[in-house]
Parts: C-alpha cells; sequence; structure tokens
C-alpha cells in the first residue's frame, strides 16, 4: 500500500506517564485530556488469561507487590527473553489477585514527583482501557485511538497464554473490527504481527530496537514500523526508505527530562530538571516521522501544532 502523509500522531507512552504511575487509568485519561491522538496500553496476560496493562510480566518495579506479605512466596526466577530475572509475574496472578495491588512510580528518582500517587491506581485490565477511551471519546467528541503492544508474546504462547487471539476478540467485541483508524496493534515480535494479520484488517506496527533488514518484508504484514530514535539518529534516510516502502513511522519514546535529551537540547545541568524536549520533537518532524510515542504528551501536542506544513494558511494581515 502507498505510504500517505497525515499530520504526524502524538501516542501517549503509557498514557502520560511523565505525570502519573505508567499504565493506569489515571495516566491514559491524563494523555488524553493532554491531547494525545492515541493512548498506549502494553499488554501482558494474567493467570486467568485476562489481558492487563503492564510494560513487561515481571510487576517488581511497578506495583506494591513486595509489600504483600500474603504474595511473597510467589517471588521467583525465570529466564525472560534470554534474560534471568526475579520478581513477581502477572503470569503466577489471577486477576483477582492483581487487583489487590496498587501501582507505583518506575523512575521515583527521576519523577519524584508522581510518587505521590503511589498506591492509589490499579491495574487496568484491557477492557478498561478500551472503555475509557470510548466514554472519553464521546465526551470529548473527538476520535481517541488505542495502540496495544503484545509483550513477550512468545513467552506467554508458551505458557498457553498467548496474547493475539484474546486482544483481536476484546477489540472485536467491543466494536473496533471497522475502526482502522483509531486502533494500532504493535510488536516487537514479528511472529506476533504475522499472527494478526491472518486474524484482522486492524494496522500493525512493527517495533524495532535493531536496524531493520528489509522495510518490503514488514510491508507485506505491517502499515508503519517504530523505531527507536537512537535508531533514526544513526540511520535519517530510514524514514524516506519506509515511506518508500508504504510504510509509516512512529519513532519512541521522548521523554521532557534532560536525563533523556541529546546535550544539544538540554537546560541546566540536572539530570532530573526538564528540558527542551521541543528541540528534540523538531528534529524528528523535520525528518518526516508520522508518530511521536511520549511521556510528555502535551509538549508533543505543542510540536505538531506548530507545524506550518500540517496547517491551514491562514492570513496574517
Ligand atoms: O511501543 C513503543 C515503545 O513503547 C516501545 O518501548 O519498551 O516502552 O514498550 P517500550
Ligand atoms: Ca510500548
Amino acid at each position: 500500500m502507498d505510504y500517505v502523509p497525515t499530520k504526524p500522531l502524538v501516542i501517549g507512552h503509557r498514557g502520560a506517564c511523565g505525570y502519573r504511575p505508567e499504565h493506569t487509568l489515571e495516566s491514559y485519561r491524563l494523555a488524553i485530556r493532554l491531547g494525545a491522538d492515541y493512548i498506549e496500553p502494553d499488554l501482558v496476560s494474567t493467570r486467568d488469561g485476562v489481558l492487563v496493562a503492564r510494560h513487561e510480566n515481571d510487576i517488581s518495579r511497578t506495583t506494591d507487590v513486595a509489600a504483600h506479605p500474603s504474595f511473597a512466596g510467589r517471588r521467583t526466577t525465570k529466564l525472560i527473553d534470554g534474560a534471568e530475572v526475579t520478581g513477581w509475574f502477572t503470569e503466577d496472578f489471577t486477576l483477582a489477585e492483581l487487583r489487590t495491588l496498587r501501582a507505583i512510580e518506575r523512575l521515583p528518582g527521576v519523577r519524584p514527583q508522581n510518587t505521590i500517587f503511589d498506591g492509589r491506581f490499579m491495574i487496568p485490565t484491557f477492557q478498561e482501557v478500551l472503555d475509557l477511551a470510548s466514554a472519553e471519546e464521546r465526551r470529548l467528541g473527538r476520535p481517541i485511538g488505542v495502540y496495544p503492544e503484545t509483550k513477550l508474546p512468545s513467552h506467554f504462547a508458551a505458557l498457553g497464554l498467548a496474547l493475539e487471539e484474546p486482544l483481536i476478540r476484546t477489540l472485536y467485541r467491543n466494536g473496533f473490527a471497522d475502526r482502522t483508524d483509531h486502533i494500532l496493534i504493535q510488536s516487537f515480535e514479528a511472529s506476533s504481527l504475522v499472527t494478526m494479520s491472518g486474524m484482522t484488517d486492524l494496522r500493525l506496527v512493527h517495533l524495532l530496537e535493531t536496524p531493520p533488514d528489509d522495510l518490503t518484508s514488514i510491508s507485506t504484514y505491517a502499515h508503519a514500523i517504530g523505531p527507536d530514535k537512537d535508531l533514526l539518529r544513526a540511520d535519517p534516510g530510514m524514514v524516506a526508505r519506509a515511506h518508500a516502502a508504504g510504510l509509516a513511522v512512529h519513532v519512541w519514546t521522548f521523554r521532557a527530562e534532560n536525563a533523556f535529551l541529546p546535550p544539544s537540547c538540554r537546560l541546566g545541568d540536572s539530570p532530573t530538571d526538564r528540558g527542551d524536549v521541543i528541540c528534540e520533537y523538531e528534529y524528528f518532524l523535520d525528518l518526516g516521522v508520522d508518530g511521536l510515542f511520549t511521556d510528555h504528551p502535551d509538549t508533543a501536542v505543542a510540536a505538531v501544532n506548530a507545524l506550518r506544513r500540517h496547517r491551514t494558511p491562514v492570513s496574517v494581515g
């Protein structure tokens, strides 16, 4: 399919996780209020096969599970993506058990202001994320996109908890089968995307941490690539090559604190102070990217709205 340029999308990464503990309804709700076009739930499975929003199956760093004596015996070590990980894992908990936990800030050293929300918000199900998007869409009168990611799909498939079928089933049950403009489904694993391409016409996005071998091959099942921003810095020509292959480009992940910005966009010496993230967006928007995953959606909305090429010309007198 041919690439068609559009106004770059603002994707609320894990919601608005620069301001709220990630992957909570409150984080997603704030992303929408700040103007994000899409909210981004990463999805993993519970022991009873329910999709919930977490960045990884190990919930040690993003919940208060360590403070629950009743779950002390569930702490274990597993091989995840070739690395030993010790913690508590979603696949060892039922949804009812996970509901007794509360979210905490992942980066308390960088975002101490967000720790005031520790212990207040639950882990949402994918269904609840869709319910929130639909309710906010009705309330605000604008489309709210949802951009789910299958996390560790091979790991979950090996446990008999494959993510793809419940993901597509949940979207269809909620009337999203035809909403090709408002659902984007992403994964780092090509096999997960290929599986879903046989289940749905919804648009798929191949995430990239390493340079792609063959963009034309990716275009046979994907609408877009989602490269790490460092990949594009090393190879800016990838944007034009992706477009030529019919693929949009959605780049990740933007964060406003100096610690995550290139030296030329930092303000002051403190790694936890906010820098000039607009400067970083402008670099990538000038490359022609089509979407920005950001922890601070308000800043990306400002950068995109300032782009002349996406604005209706107006007379200034
Ligand atoms: O999904 C895009 C971006 O979020 C990939 O990184 O690790 O935050 O899921 P991660
Ligand atoms: Ca993600």
